[in-house]
């Protein structure tokens, strides 16, 4: 049981100096849990929504006062004094004293705050590590924390960088590491190469997009793989064995009315599934996320079946990890792995049910952070309580990104947990 003495809040800002929400709760045993909450600019347009103040004479709009006092006044009041006891009860407390939808009056952003400062003292009221805690907020059969494989931001393109290519992310997995440890060393070699490589190629310093990774005017999506596999071999790694590509394609963000404009080139659907495929057939690629938009409904089910089981058929924009869109998907068999973001949805309860749903149908999970972050680190909790096979922060560059990567080789450091096998 856990009743909650106070719940305040303050604005903070996020990396890309944006304002964000910053909560404290406060249980009546003393212990209080501190959380803040991230924010995209390559948004799904069926997340939860992030209350802004609008104002544009502050922060151009982007003031998050407005969600701030949500929490200071009206949330505080409807739930300091109360004792629950789980997660949930808080969670669908938020939820209903919200009323919308899309958590649209007291904003998503207010609302998880809340959800991860209260789980961030309920694991200190039970003197048990975050990633432990929030492992037991999982439904039955529930896995062991297990240290996520990381997926890492190499190059950068589409909203994440100057938008000199479409394609947004191409990320590195280091397939052949066996700890987090071996992981990120691996890692740190093949994106010194990369740096190398925009340096000699492309007459650049190491200029970086907001998740960190490397963004030099690549001529074309292709020059952006090939150079990945360049960087991969001049670190001596062998790729595909060590090193294997995950890409965020990040479609919703250049398709318009039904075509996709990849720079000059336009494609269909079913022309962008043969580009999808003849890509992983050049290049050692284990995942495409949102390969399609996110409203492609009809061709998810197609790319799906054509990448096969090896592949992972991401959803990022196209899931929301929303449950609703979820179980649609898993009837549709339009993917085989979910991208999940917390904050797409807004309360961890809500993200738990579409981590069961995923798994369920026997999916790959992906916790993924925003490409706006704080210096918060429970994301790393998150991905390890909840077992899952992979963890996207962005590149091992910039604080708010390493906070995530130093917890968890601070978790290995003091348990020794296995990192997924999944490759
Ligand atoms: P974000 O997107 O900019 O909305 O955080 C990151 C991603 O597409 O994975
Ligand atoms: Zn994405």
């Amino acid at each position: 049981m856990f009743t909650i003495e106070r719940l305040s809040a303050i604005e903070i800002l996020d990396s890309r100096g944006r304002p964000t929400v910053k909560a404290a709760c406060l249980l009546t045993s003393g212990d209080v849990g501190v959380a803040s909450v991230p924010s995209g600019a390559s948004t799904g347009t069926a997340e939860a929504l992030e209350l802004r103040d609008g104002d544009p004479n502050r922060y151009r709009g982007l003031g998050c006062r407005k969600a701030v006092a949500h929490v200071n006044v009206e949330i505080n009041r409807a739930l300091a004094g109360r004792t629950f006891a789980s997660q949930e009860e808080l969670d669908r407390s938020l939820v209903t004293l919200d009323g919308t939808p899309s958590k649209a009056r007291l904003g998503a952003n207010a609302i998880l705050a809340v959800s991860l400062a209260f789980a961030r003292a309920a694991a200190s009221s039970r003197r048990l590590p975050l990633f432990e805690h929030l492992n037991s907020l999982l439904p039955e059969p529930r896995p062991r924390p297990r240290l996520p494989r990381p997926t890492i931001n190499l190059f950068s393109g589409g909203k994440h960088a100057g938008g000199q290519v479409p394609i947004q992310d191409v990320l590195v997995v280091p397939v052949s590491a066996r700890t987090m440890d071996e992981a990120l060393a691996m890692t740190y070699a093949v994106y010194q190469a990369a740096a190398d490589l925009t340096r000699e190629r492309y007459g650049m310093r190491a200029l970086t997009a907001d998740e960190g990774g490397l963004a030099p005017p690549f001529p074309s999506a292709e020059a952006m793989l090939e150079d990945a596999v360049t960087a991969i071999v001049a670190a001596d790694l062998r790729p595909g064995h060590d090193i294997a590509l995950a890409v965020d394609v990040a479609s919703s963000h250049f398709h318009r009315a039904g075509v996709y404009h990849l720079g000059k080139a336009r494609f269909d659907s079913r022309g962008m599934i043969k580009l999808l495929l003849a890509w992983e057939e050049r290049y050692p690629i284990l995942s495409y996320e949102d390969g399609l938009a996110e409203e492609d409904w009809a061709h998810w089910p197609d790319l799906a079946a054509a990448l096969g089981d090896q592949t992972r058929t991401l959803g990022d924009d196209f899931l929301c990890t929303n449950p609703e869109r979820i179980r649609r998907a898993v009837a549709a068999k339009a993917a085989n792995a979910l991208l999940l973001k917390v904050n797409q949805i807004g309360t961890l309860t809500e993200a738990a049910e579409a981590y069961r749903l995923a798994r369920a149908a026997g999916w790959s999970v992906t916790v993924s952070a925003r490409s706006g972050e704080t210096e918060d680190d429970w994301l790393a909790d998150l991905a390890t309580g909840w077992a899952g096979d992979y963890i996207k922060i962005g590149s091992i560059t910039q604080s708010e990104r390493l906070a995530k990567y130093n917890r968890l080789l601070e978790i290995e450091a003091e348990t020794g947990l296995d990192m997924s096998v999944e490759r």
